[in-house]
């Protein structure tokens, strides 16, 4: 695909950020890996006129990708390390979509991603309905305030009865569903959708393997009937029975309760075939919020008009082999981004000049020139750029941080070529600094052999890839026997040191004391017998 430059507004409002702001949709899918999530990201660019792609929106089963993987390891095992952003416009709209990795182990990526959004999109597979992966992401949604909207995928094979389906989303997460469109015709022999607002179907041919978009004709409910019988019959009947406990989606009480994400918005259809991926994005354009005032760190919310701020969720390193830079991923907060300008980095107070900025990353990048809020910017050799970090221009303002999520996998990471050292240590510093898996180290153990902490395994796989790969720096993992980590303080650290099975080592990032233990067992019968030694939950544990 290639990507165009972002069309000219050409308004006399068209730098004005309010204006801009409301036309733009910043969303991410969150799904169960095989659920559809790149098939659907592929057939939303066809709907839209392609802006930028950027990172890795992976084609897999020789399909062509959106844009190519980056990663040796992602192609191997068909997975998603990376986080990719497209940007397309559609109706009068820009949409922001932001990739999420697919596997669970990179769940602490996913909570960056969605700290950048307006809204999310869950990606359910007709015949499997809510899995853990979905489960564990939609906690993330509730946990940030993000509204959800539901999309049953792959519609045009055997599946699961639909009001089973949306029975599940209600009984499991405790979301409202509010269908607005319906199927007719059984998971595997879709005929159509009704749309629930006016009561008229929306009768689709095929799209072969979604190469082109599929096409459909609007039939009034008295032909539906007449021409698609028992199934439209049937579909009538399951609309009457929800329209019975009012799950309709025609109020503004519904609207609002979409966005304080009590209630999602149901469509059903098929990535794969190209079906209802449209009436997706007009729901996106229609009921997701545009970027709305976003709260500091005292809770006060930085205006949309304010001079620019944005956040970084993001840093990625070498996402291009012939560039071995580092690019740090902003999400616009407020303000108008134009190239060059010189903002300060909250965290240090330095100032960050945006020669380097990007509007795509990945092979293809081309610079960026201006931008506005709900945009993501590429920041090139951005390294002392961190996830959580705030940029501001004008007026100080400080984003909350994206906390870390709760490590359950702990390595000792150690230099396979002991002249290698120095390689080794950059090689450390900078992945910590990432983000991609999280340092602990102490006096005991000293810099040569740090402790990695990961929330899945297979970031070990991804740091040991990386260091060997781009550092030059092969290593040697052992894995320790803790499972779980807890936050603690000077004092806790005193009083555990030399307890059995216990270890106290310190977070590099941010100076935190983390207190490891192999099983809860162990830590319940600690916290028992020293009931005001510091033992805090960390992130993942409390969602
Ligand atoms: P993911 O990113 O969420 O992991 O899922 P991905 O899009 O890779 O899709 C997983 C599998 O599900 C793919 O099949 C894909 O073709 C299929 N799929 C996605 N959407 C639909 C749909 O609407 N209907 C049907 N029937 N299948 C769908 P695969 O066999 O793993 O790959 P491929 O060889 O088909 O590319």
């Amino acid at each position: 695909m290639t990507a165009v430059s972002a069309p000219s507004t050409g308004e006399a409002t068209a730098e004005d950020p309010g204006t801009q702001a409301r036309r733009r949709r910043t969303f991410a899918v969150i799904s169960h890996p095989d659920a559809g999530k790149s098939t659907l990201t592929e057939a939303l660019a066809l709907h839209a006129e392609v802006i930028s792609a950027a990172g890795a929106v992976h084609g897999k089963g020789g399909r062509k990708g959106v844009t190519s993987d980056w990663m040796d390891m992602e192609r191997e095992r068909g997975i998603s390390v990376t986080s990719a952003v497209l940007q397309f416009a559609y109706r009068d709209q820009v949409i922001n979509l932001l990739d999420t990795p697919g596997h669970g182990d990179f769940s602490e990526d996913t909570y960056r991603v969605l700290a950048a959004v307006d809204a999310a999109v869950m990606l359910l597979d007709a015949a499997k309905g809510l899995e853990p992966q979905t489960l564990k992401l939609f906690d993330v949604c509730r946990d940030r305030g993000v509204p959800v909207l539901t999309f049953v995928n792959k519609w045009d094979r055997p599946g699961r009865e639909p009001l089973e389906l949306v029975d599940e989303v209600e009984q499991t997460i405790g979301l409202r569903p509010m269908p607005i469109t319906w199927p007719v015709g059984i998971a595997g022999d879709l005929r159509g959708l009704v749309e629930r607002a006016d009561g008229t179907m929306h009768r689709f041919t095929r799209a072969a393997h979604g190469a082109s978009k599929a096409t459909s004709e609007v039939l009034d409910a008295d032909r539906a009937a007449a021409e698609e019988g028992p199934d439209w019959e049937r579909a009538t009947e399951e609309l009457a029975l929800l329209d019975e406990i009012g799950a309709g989606f025609d109020s503004p009480e519904a609207l609002a309760a979409f966005q304080a994400g009590t209630a999602t918005p149901v469509m059903f259809g098929s990535a794969l075939s190209n079906i209802g991926v449209a009436r997706l994005l007009d729901a996106l354009v229609e009921l997701a919020p545009p970027p709305g005032p976003r709260p500091d760190q005292k809770g006060e919310p930085r205006p949309i008009e304010a001079p620019f701020s944005g956040l970084v969720f993001k840093v990625q390193a070498s996402m291009d082999r012939s560039h071995r830079d580092r690019v740090a991923f902003v999400r616009i907060c407020s303000g108008r981004f134009e190239r060059g300008m010189v903002l300060t980095h909250d965290a240090t107070g330095r100032p960050f000049a945006t020669k380097y900025a990007q509007a795509m990353f990945g092979r293809d990048r081309s610079t960026i020139e201006e931008a506005f809020p709900g945009d993501i910017v590429g920041l090139v050799n951005a390294t002392a750029l961190r996830p959580g970090d705030t940029l501001w221009a004008d007026e100080p303002v400080t984003f909350p941080t994206i906390p870390s999520f709760a490590p359950e996998h702990f390595a000792v990471c150690r230099v396979a070529d002991m002249s290698k050292t120095k390689q080794f240590r950059k090689g450390i510093e900078q992945l910590d600094s990432e983000g991609v898996i999280q340092v602990l180290s102490s006096d005991l153990r000293g810099d040569q052999a740090p402790v990695l902490a990961a929330v899945g395994p297979l970031q070990f796989e991804v740091v040991s890839a990386r260091l060997a790969d781009e550092f030059g720096a092969p290593v040697k993992l052992d894995r320790l026997d803790y499972q779980l980590a807890r936050a603690t303080d000077a004092a806790g650290a005193e009083a555990l040191k030399g307890a059995v099975g216990i270890e106290v080592l310190t977070r590099r990032l941010d100076g935190q004391m983390l207190a490891l233990f192999p099983h809860k067992w162990r830590l319940q019968a600690v916290a028992q017998n020293n009931p005001d030694l510091l033992l805090a939950p960390l992130v993942a544990d409390t969602l």
